[in-house]
């Protein structure tokens, strides 16, 4: 598949845009700076918090797994069985305390947040897949 660029000069905090990359959903996120401190909040929730698994850019081995630390992109389909999760910027806390925004997979109730790092005590076995992108510009982003 070709590479997708994707413009995220209009994208706000909290805002995510979606695009297709190899015919499989790509989420972008703006992640604002309360998000990114949480970020550093619940390691102990989580089952791979650093990201070790192999399997995805290096720039993904850390609590951020992103280029910039404001821009997240995931692959939106589930590590367990391959549902969409849905993104709950609002209300997450009702699925995990104490962590405001995150995405829910309402297949079988598995949880990541705002880096797509699954919780603990999940039927995901893998945080979300981060696909390798790269920014051309501040405002440009290419996806593969
Ligand atoms: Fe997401 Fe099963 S497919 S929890």
């Amino acid at each position: 598949g070709a590479p997708v660029e994707v413009d995220i000069s209009k994208l706000e905090d909290g805002q995510m845009v979606r695009v297709e990359w190899r015919g499989k959903p790509v989420w972008v996120v703006r992640r604002g700076d309360a998000i990114l401190k949480e970020l550093g909040e619940h390691d102990a929730q989580l089952r791979d918090p650093n990201s070790d698994e192999p399997q995805q850019p290096t720039y993904a081995h850390n609590k951020f797994r992103s280029v910039k630390p404001e821009i997240f992109l995931a692959v939106g389909i589930c590590t367990h069985l391959g549902c969409s999760p849905t993104y709950l910027p609002d209300s997450f806390s009702e699925q995990v305390s104490g962590v405001s925004s995150g995405f829910f997979c309402p297949c079988h109730g598995s949880k990541f947040d705002m880096a797509g790092r699954v919780f603990a005590g999940v039927p995901a076995p893998l945080n979300l897949v981060v696909p390798p992108h790269m920014f051309v510009s501040d405002h440009s982003i290419i996806i593969g």
